[in-house]
């Protein structure tokens, strides 16, 4: 077999066979095929496209470049959830121990943030102690004792899949359909979950601008999914607000925490009701949804998913002290008011702009190597929707530096839209798809 022969085939729009795909994958991945002709493939791929047949082969070999992981050492159905990111996503974080005190495992490999979206493993680590660095038995051990573990992407999860998307982001060929979902599935697979829940986010905050292009994707990942033996459902949301009111590492967690506590914004708990029913659902935990949220919602108020999160967090070298007493956690030293000119409504608030404010407080990585302050970040007081008069606050900006703080603040102040009229609400819930 030839690269040359496989580059050809795809420029002229021809459909590679399972043993090419193999072919490109395993050698790209061992060094003996250059970047190159990896490129030019990427590149052909993009404008031509993959068949159904090709997206799962390529999903297939990405997810076994590496260790496939084996969680039958725990017991009952496992189930794990993936968002593909967005401003204020804190959803993991409530979600997890809520499913978990409905009884289901949670197995979960996160990532870190880069760029305007956090990542829940910084998030975690604002619990004093807390660590994700844990051995295979220690997660499966966690997982069966107190029904959740969280570990950091091993390297050898679906090394295909970092060298390609490296590559991708290099050759503009990341945003091609196939390529997404098959990057996003491999790793999910390879992660060993019986059951998939995906949270595909839609709107200026989310990787998918259009609503269109996210069903597409959603469906797609969901295919892949199927086709592997995973039970896959995918429930698309928005993001063209932030979700709730915090966004900012610590600020995150507490918002979270307030949640479980039952005091969390509506938007939050709505999509963690929503995506606990399909997770509960994918699980066997529940028959039907209306049997999912009494479950949910019960083990929300006896305070049993907020004792969840404890024991998770002790269980992970954590400080459980600040699920209790969130001023334990990481505190910025200035809360700066951000002052609306003018009165009306919040007709829009240009959600990548409010990420991009909590990375220039600090509390985003803009590049691998960057170190990120957990205690800064935002809390909206206004969202889309909301009355504003003159003079009254719009956000308060969590800072450490005061020129950060300034710069920040002029930012945000450009993201929010006010007008004279009440917007019409944008639905939360968009489409699920299974
Ligand atoms: N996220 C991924 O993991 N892969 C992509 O290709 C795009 C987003």
């Amino acid at each position: 077999m030839r690269m040359y022969d496989l580059i050809m085939k795809k420029r002229n729009g021809g459909a590679l066979t399972g043993q090419e795909i193999d072919y490109f994958v395993s050698g790209y991945t061992a060094g003996e095929i250059p970047d190159y002709q990896v490129s030019a493939l990427m590149m052909a791929i993009y404008f031509r496209g993959m068949s159904q047949e090709e997206t799962l082969a390529l999903t297939l070999a990405m997810a076994r470049s590496g260790q496939m992981l084996d969680l039958s050492g725990i017991r009952g159905v496992k189930v794990d959830k993936h968002s593909t990111g967005g401003v204020g996503d804190k959803t993991s974080l409530a979600l997890a121990p809520m499913v978990a005190a409905c009884g289901l495992a949670v197995a979960k490999m996160s990532g870190r943030g880069l760029g305007h979206t956090g990542g829940t493993i910084d998030k975690l680590e604002s619990f004093p102690g807390f660590t994700t660095e844990i051995s295979l038995e220690t997660f499966l051990e966690n997982v069966n004792r107190i029904g959740i573990a969280i570990m950091g992407q091993t390297a050898d999860l679906a090394p295909a899949d970092k060298k390609l998307y490296a590559l991708r982001d290099v050759t503009a060929t990341v945003d091609q359909m196939s390529l997404i979902a098959s990057s996003i599935m491999s790793k999910k697979l390879a992660a060993g979950a019986d059951a998939i829940v995906l949270d595909v986010k839609t709107g200026s905050g989310a990787f998918m601008k259009t609503l269109e292009d996210a069903v597409s994707l959603a469906r797609e990942m969901v295919r892949i999914g199927k086709d592997a033996g995973r039970r896959t459902v995918a429930v698309v949301t928005d993001m063209d607000q932030p979700l709730g009111r915090a966004v900012g590492n610590a600020l995150e967690v507490k918002e979270a925490i307030e949640t479980l506590k039952g005091r969390g914004p509506e938007d939050f708990r709505e999509l963690c009701m929503t995506l606990g029913t399909q997770m509960l659902l994918a699980g066997g935990a529940a028959r039907e949804a209306g049997q999912a949220r009494e479950m949910l919602a019960g083990a929300l108020e006896s305070g049993r998913a907020l004792e969840k999160l404890a024991r998770f967090v002790e269980a992970q070298g954590g400080d459980p002290g600040a699920v209790y007493d969130t001023d334990l956690l990481p505190r910025a030293s200035l809360a700066v008011p951000v002052v609306s000119g003018e009165s009306g409504y919040v007709t829009h608030i240009a959600c990548e702009e409010v990420g991009i404010c909590s990375l220039i407080l600090g509390g985003g990585r803009e590049t691998k190597e960057s170190v990120i302050d957990l205690s800064v970040g935002l809390i909206l007081n206004k969202k889309p929707g909301d009355p504003v008069e003159r003079g009254e606050v719009l956000a308060y900006l969590h800072a450490n530096d005061p020129g950060k703080a300034a710069e920040a603040g002029e930012r945000l102040l450009g993201a929010y839209r006010i007008g004279p009229k009440m917007p019409q609400k944008s639905p939360l819930i968009k489409e699920i798809i299974d």
